[in-house]
This record gives C-alpha cells, structure tokens and sequence, in this order.
C-alpha cells in the first residue's frame, strides 16, 4: 500500500505494485468494519483487498493515471504483514544519502522511477538475446573461477581448499575462453556475462560488471561492425524510438586525441581544439614563448557567441581549468569594440589575427587556451570541453535526438609508461595489429597501431573489441615486446598459447558493456542500472560486505592475514 487518506469522511487507499496504483475507496456507513481496519493502515503495509471495480464520480477521474477513470470500492481487507516507519521516505527518495538508500536498496527499489529502469535493462537483454540468437550465434557459458591472467586490472581472488596457497581468479572478461570456444569450432559465440576488476571505481566503473561478449571465426571488423551496428539500431529503435543511421562514422584515435582531447568524445556539441602553436611561435609573451621553447604546444577552442562573459566569469573558467589539470586558461574575447581577454595586447595583431583565423571565430566568439606539455594540454582541454558545453548549454543532455554514435579505430597497440618509458598492451595482448605497421614493432612500437576498436555514444565508451592475433609464434612476439618472458608467458597463458598451435581460426570480437549502455540510455550513474550496485569503495551496504569471515574458514583455508599498519 502506498498510501492513505482520510477525506471528507471517505477513506482512500493507493495500492501499489511493480504494474502502477490502484485507488481504493471505503465508505465509512456502508463498512464501518472495513472503515476501522483502513484506519490502522500505514505506508508499505502489504495488504490483501477484495472490491468492486467500479467507475470513479464525475470529476474524481484523474487522466494522469493509467487507472485513473475506475477505483476499487473495498469490501474485505486483510493485513498480510505491517511494516515499520521506513528510514527514508519513496517519494523523497532524492533528499536521503545515497549511502542510506544504497544500505535499504530493496526499498529504493520499490520507486517506480527505478523499476522502469531495470524494466528497459531487461528489454534491452531480450532484444539482445533474439539479435544474436536471430544471427546465428550461441549463447555459451564460461567459467567464473579461472587462471589468473594479467589483463589490465587486479584479480579478485578466490582460494582454492585443496590446493594450499593456489588461487583461482574471478575473470576480468571471458576473453581468452571465447578464444577457446573459437578454436573449438563454435563460430558465432555470445553471452551475457559477468565480470570482475579490482580496479578503482567511477561514476562509470563497477568492480562487478555485465558485458555482452561476442566472438567470431573468420571475421573483419565490417563482420564485426555489422553486428554491433544492427544491435545497436534495434536497441535505440526500442529505448527511445528514433532511428539511427548507418554505417556509423569511424574516427581514428589519432584525430579524436588531436581534435577533442579524448578517445571518447561527446561530439553532440562542437568546440574542436586547434593547435595554435606556429601562429603563436615568435611572440614576446612569456608563458607562451618558454612554454614553446621547452617543446610545449598552445592549444585552442572557440565557443561560439561567448565574447560577453565577464571578467568574474573568465577567472571562473580559469579555476575549472585548474581542476582540469591544466596550469592556466588564457582568452581572447572577440568583441564589437575589439579584442578583450587576458591574451589581448599580450600578443600582436597579426598574430590575433592568425589565431582567429585558425579557429575560424568571428566577432562575439570566446576564444580559449592552454599552454604545456602537448599530451597534459590535451587532456586537460578534454575534460574542459565537456564542462563548457555543459556550462554554456550547448547540448541537451536530456534530448534523444540526434545521439553521438561512432567507431573509433586505430589504437596505438601499446601505451608507454612517459616515467618509466616501459610498454604495456592498450587494449590486452592478445590483440592483433595493422600488418602495414608491422615493420615499426622493433623500432617504435608505441607507433604501431592495432586493430582495436571502440564504440563511443555520447562521451561514453560503450563497446570495445579487436581482431585477435591467431597466429602463436605473434602472439609470442608481442609477449616478448611486452616484457613477458617466455617461461611467464607460458605459466600465465601457456594453454591459450598451445591451443593457438591446434589450428586456431582467424577470429575477432567485441565486449559491450551492458551497464553502461543502459546508463546512456537512461542517464544517471552506474550505481542507478544496477540492483545491488558496490559503493565507490567497492563495499555492498545491502549485505554489508567485503566483511571479515569465521576463523575456521581461513584456516580450511590456509590463510592468515596480516593487516596493514596504519
Ligand atoms: P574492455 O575491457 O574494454 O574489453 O571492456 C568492454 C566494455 O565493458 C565495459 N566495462 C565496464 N563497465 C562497467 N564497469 C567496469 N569496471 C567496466 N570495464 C569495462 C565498457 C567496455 O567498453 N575482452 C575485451 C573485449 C574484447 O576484446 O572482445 C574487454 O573486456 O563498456
């Protein structure tokens, strides 16, 4: 029961469940039995109600309801079970901690905002069931306690009893086991599966976490485009009814790094970057000629019919900026009576001039900059560009139309640690390469680009795969460029090695991360598409785990912990 009130002598009663509310009347002269038991009721009791259905009085239909035109004329009730006073109110769920609704989610959970969320994630899971089914594919379980793999994150561990001090791993990702399947002949594998990182959370990071992760035999990326590509179609068609144009654009990581300082980037609003460097090489201002000389790049944006923001606004900007990681902002404000902003008179015409021009601004524009080191400018820059658009309403967050849907391909296939100068595998090892690159694996291998792609959609990365190397002896080649001894490598992923030797087929694949799909779908954060979502520290507060265990466990065991010194 949702909940009561008493007026103007009748008593009304809101029955709720996962399918909406019924109204209930109670006549007090007609059951004065019924009457008094409806007086006893509170909020969330769980009751059962026997009525008549019947059309509600002229000018009592309430047209916002799916129920509204009828009411239940109550004749029986029965107490099934009362409930306490809760610790949060449903209808002002927002003014509660989400740490309080997170401890009571079982009652969040009754919201009917939060149920039609988890209503889409369902829907969402059929459509992608009957698409993968419809196109062949076959949905095959893989194991959860597995072999510890380095795939980027930390294994959660699970001990093993019988085996003192040897471990199994919760999977990051079914990754190498779909390439079993692979080589095992199954050549169209999907599965909705979950997955486990310790790693550290964000609005967008769970450290238990659902992919739809698909494989398959003889594939290139258009085989691997073209499913994703018409799942995705099906699933926008169904979510927010509007149709989606393919094939999708693909931008290579280089340009989106470049041109929005991310390899995910929200392209539902403008602000491109330009590197303004060479108009600015030559200039007399300090932070930017010492910034130059040290082989420093100046980066800029140009928002739109922004030149009024005031001097307070600018020095705003400028904190955001901070937070941003970037040492500064400088701007110009193009304004009728010319230029304004910290760079004006800073700089000379001409150079005004040339910066203006690469940023194709006009007159009333905002033109905004950064000075350093080119990777730290672009990072920084990336993560302003959203803050502005979302500070100068430049897009709707709320809109369905038009969403930003594209491929990013080309990844570098290492990443290099910038102190310790060591490559580690971008996307996981396993992951093949552009053969027109190849000659550059010895020299410069953070230059050789790989066949990983991802799916981004509206600054969220929600799709992510690549052609895989088949081929054991390249697969060893990148173990070696990776650092990872052969005896290691054959200690960690000697059976996926071995089996790579028993006439493994080409094969390719591709994870998309169901969470967050439906994240973008609804909008929100992580914790919001999930049931029993983990706090940002990783902790349950429904069942109030990670929690210490009985002695005796560890000791069946073999465990003894030894706590870190605080
Ligand atoms: P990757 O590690 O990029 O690739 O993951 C694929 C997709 O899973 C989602 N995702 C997450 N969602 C919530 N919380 C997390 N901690 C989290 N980590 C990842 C993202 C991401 O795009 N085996 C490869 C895929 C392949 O190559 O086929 C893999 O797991 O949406």
């Amino acid at each position: 029961m949702a909940r009561r009130r008493d007026l103007g002598g009748l008593i009304f009663i809101d029955l709720r469940d996962r399918y909406g509310k019924t109204q209930m009347v109670v006549h007090p002269e007609e059951s004065p039995d019924v009457t008094a038991q409806a007086h006893q009721l509170h909020a969330e009791w769980v009751i059962e109600a026997d009525g008549i259905v019947q059309e509600r009085p002229q000018g009592m239909v309430n047209r916002d309801l799916p129920t509204g035109e009828i009411e239940v004329k109550l004749t029986a009730l029965t107490v099934l079970n009362p409930c306490p006073a809760l610790p949060f109110q449903l209808d002002e769920a927002d003014k509660a901690s989400e740490e309080l609704r997170l401890k009571y989610r079982y009652l969040d959970l009754r919201r009917p905002e939060v149920q039609e969320v988890f209503m889409l994630r369902h829907r969402v899971a059929q459509v992608v069931r009957e698409h993968f089914s419809g196109e062949g594919f076959l949905e095959i379980e893989t194991p959860f306690m597995v072999k510890s793999t380095p795939e980027g994150a930390r294994d959660y561990l699970v001990p093993s009893r019988i085996f003192p001090g040897h471990f199994y791993a919760l999977p990051q990702s079914p990754q190498i086991y779909k390439q079993l399947l692979m080589v095992a002949g199954f050549d169209r594998y999907f599965q909705i599966v979950r997955c486990f990182r310790d790693e550290d959370l964000r609005s967008d990071r769970q450290p238990e976490f659902t992919q739809v992760d698909v494989e398959i035999t003889f594939a290139d990326r258009e085989v691997i485009f073209g499913t994703a590509e018409r799942l995705f179609v099906k699933i926008l068609k169904h979510a927010w009814g509007i149709d989606i144009a393919t094939p999708l654009p693909r931008l290579t990581y280089q340009h989106v790094m470049d041109t929005y300082g991310s390899d995910k980037p929200d392209l539902r609003f403008g602000l491109p970057f330009s590197n303004l460097t060479d108009c600015l090489r030559g200039t007399d201002f300090r932070i930017i000629a010492s910034s130059i000389e040290e082989g420093g790049v100046v980066i800029g944006l140009c928002v739109k019919g922004q030149a009024g923001v005031s001097r307070k606004e600018l020095g705003e900007l400028e904190n955001l900026a901070r937070q941003c990681g970037l040492p500064g902002l400088l701007s110009l404000k193009l304004t009728a009576e010319g230029l304004a902003g910290s760079l004006s008179g800073k700089i000379s015409e001409a150079q005004a001039a040339a910066v203006c021009k690469e940023l194709k601004s006009e007159t009333g524009d905002l033109l905004l900059m950064a000075v350093g080191k080119k990777s730290a400018v672009l990072k920084g820059l990336g993560v302003l560009r959203r803050l502005l658009a979302e500070r100068f309403r430049l897009f709707d967050p709320n809109s369905h139309e038009n969403p930003s849907l594209f491929w990013v391909v080309d990844f570098p296939l290492f990443e290099r640690n910038e102190e310790t100068g060591e490559v580690a595998a971008s996307h996981h090892p396993f992951t093949g390469y552009l053969t027109e690159d190849e000659h550059l694996l010895e020299s410069e291998p953070w230059n050789v680009r790989s066949t990983a792609y991802d799916l981004v959609m509206n600054g969220s990365e929600l799709l992510s795969g690549s052609i895989r190397i088949h081929d054991s002896a390249q697969q060893a080649k990148i173990f070696q460029l990776l650092k990872i001894s052969d005896e290691e490598a054959q200690l960690r992923f000697g059976f996926l090695l071995e089996a790579l030797r028993y006439g493994a087929p080409p094969m390719g694949g591709m994870a998309i991360g169901l969470d967050r799909t439906i994240m973008c779908l609804t909008g929100g954060s992580i914790r919001d598409v999930i049931a029993f979502p983990k706090t940002n520290l990783a902790q349950s507060l429904v069942d109030g785990s990670p929690s210490e265990v009985d002695p005796q466990l560890l000791k069946d065991l073999h465990l003894v912990i030894q706590k870190p010194k605080s």
